[in-house]
């Protein structure tokens, strides 16, 4: 079989709020997520990105930690607040010289930049005027952007609008389980179509003053019908649409999948055609983030979708219960060649979380069973290369344990183990494992 193509990248990722802390330093205004995770009941201990692993001080030994590794790449978000306080209007001159320093390390070391420029932490004044509800919400992120790229764009080459943006829709705005915690089926279409237009003004922005490579995250989750049953298949139809679909067709396709008005029913709006022609502007590349697959039925008793997921007896389930199915992955990279065609892709996110032991008397984090999830994933990846897929790289989601959203800090994805307490940072066995793959360029898989 043959290996990783020549210029294949090894790195990994994080994002602002789950590492960054210093929610107030130097001129920063709020997001959601300070608010959200500020709010008793929201996070299960109380916990809050306010100090995470308090990256915004120690970034300097953080990248030199990722050199030790021979990382390659380092996919990382901006926090849209430390930019511009209020999400419109006076730029913050040391939140840009924060970026800024990270970025210049980071060249420093010859670790290539990823930036997402949303990773879910919206300004909080944002909101306060409507957030992704709003249909100026496209413009105030063009006008973000124009700042980052204005910035950056040079010495950053690759750049990433949003961050998953079915999490934000579907957490925040139809479940009410992440900031801002709205839980209403009319508001998730509104809010899924207006970051697509963000998207879309964002890229446009950027084939006018940017000069490198944009492209697009999201994350796929593909689904396989319980049985051949026409319910089951129909509901797997459904899912699919509204995780994956949902975002990948009008950006790449410039429509909606059909499904949509069915899952939505009332709720689903009707669009304006110039709408789509914003949505879909030509992507250098997307990401994909992949954790898990789906097995769906048909369940009438269902809320949303009348679809439940079925659970895999004989699969391991991570700590964050998703079954470990790196198939999966081949399957999705090959059907996103075949429905959107030929476009590069990276693997933007990739990892788990598991109970890890704590670091050993030795130094060491024994931690197997993660080791073993990124090698079959990597194999995976291998397979879609092999069957002639344009992969170019692929990130470990994460570098370091750190804030899972509305899971805490329990929840530990990274292959450095961190200690909250006194921020330490451990490499695990699994990060010691992946400096070798890198090493070998994918050789000692
Ligand atoms: C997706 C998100 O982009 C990231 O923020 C999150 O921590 C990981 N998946 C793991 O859930």
């Amino acid at each position: 079989m043959r290996g990783f193509p020549e210029g294949f990248l090894w790195g990994c990722a994080t994002a602002a709020y789950q590492i960054e802390g210093a929610p107030k330093a130097d001129g920063k205004g709020p997001s959601i997520w300070d608010r959200f995770a500020h709010t008793p009941g929201h996070l299960p201990e109380g916990e809050t990105g306010d100090v995470a692993c308090d990256h915004y001080h120690r970034f300097r030994d953080d990248i030199a930690l990722m050199k030790q590794l021979g990382m390659q790449a380092y996919r990382f978000s901006l926090s849209w607040a430390r930019i511009l306080p209020l999400g419109t209007g006076a730029v913050n001159p040391a939140g840009l010289a924060f970026y800024s320093d990270l970025i210049d390390e980071l060249l420093a070391h010859g670790i290539e930049p990823m930036v997402t420029l949303f990773h879910w932490d919206l300004p909080a004044a944002l909101d306060d005027r409507g957030g992704w509800l709003n249909r100026d919400s496209a413009q105030w992120f063009a006008d973000y952007a124009r700042v980052a790229f204005e910035a950056f764009d040079g010495r950053v080459k690759k750049w990433v609008t949003l961050n998953e943006p079915w999490v934000v829709s579907d957490g925040g705005y139809l479940r009410g389980t992440i900031a801002p915690g709205h839980k209403n089926r009319f508001e998730a279409p509104i809010a899924s179509h207006n970051l697509m237009r963000a998207h879309g003004a964002a890229v446009k922005l950027y084939r006018e003053i940017g000069r490198h490579e944009i492209g697009l995250v999201v994350n796929i989750e593909p689904k396989y019908a319980a049985s051949n049953s026409n319910a089951d298949v129909a509901a797997s139809r459904r899912a699919a649409a509204y995780m994956n679909e949902q975002y990948l067709d009008p950006a790449l396709l410039g429509s909606y999948p059909p499904e949509l008005r069915e899952v939505f029913n009332g709720a689903w709006p009707e669009w304006d055609c110039s709408d789509f022609e914003l949505i879909r502007q030509p992507v250098d590349f997307l990401g994909v983030n992949y954790y898990t697959r789906s097995v769906t039925r048909h369940d009438d008793s269902a809320w949303f979708l009348k679809a439940a997921p079925v659970r895999q007896p004989l699969a391991t389930y991570t700590e964050t219960n998703w079954e470990v199915y790196p198939q999966g992955l081949t399957d999705t990279l090959l059907w996103v060649r075949q429905r959107y065609g030929d476009i590069p892709l990276y693997i933007t996110e990739n990892g788990a979380a598991f109970f890890d032991p704590p670091v050993a008397e030795d130094g060491r984090v024994r931690d197997p069973l993660r080791t073993d999830y990124l090698r079959k994933h990597l194999l995976a990846v291998r397979e879609a290369i092999a069957a002639g897929v344009d992969i170019r790289g692929y990130l470990v989601w994460s570098f370091m344990d750190n804030l899972e959203w509305t899971l805490g800090y329990a929840k530990r994805f990274g292959i450095v183990h961190v200690n909250f307490a006194s921020q330490e940072r451990t490499p695990k066995d699994s990060a010691h494992w992946y400096a070798k793959v890198i090493a070998s360029h994918g050789e000692s898989l």
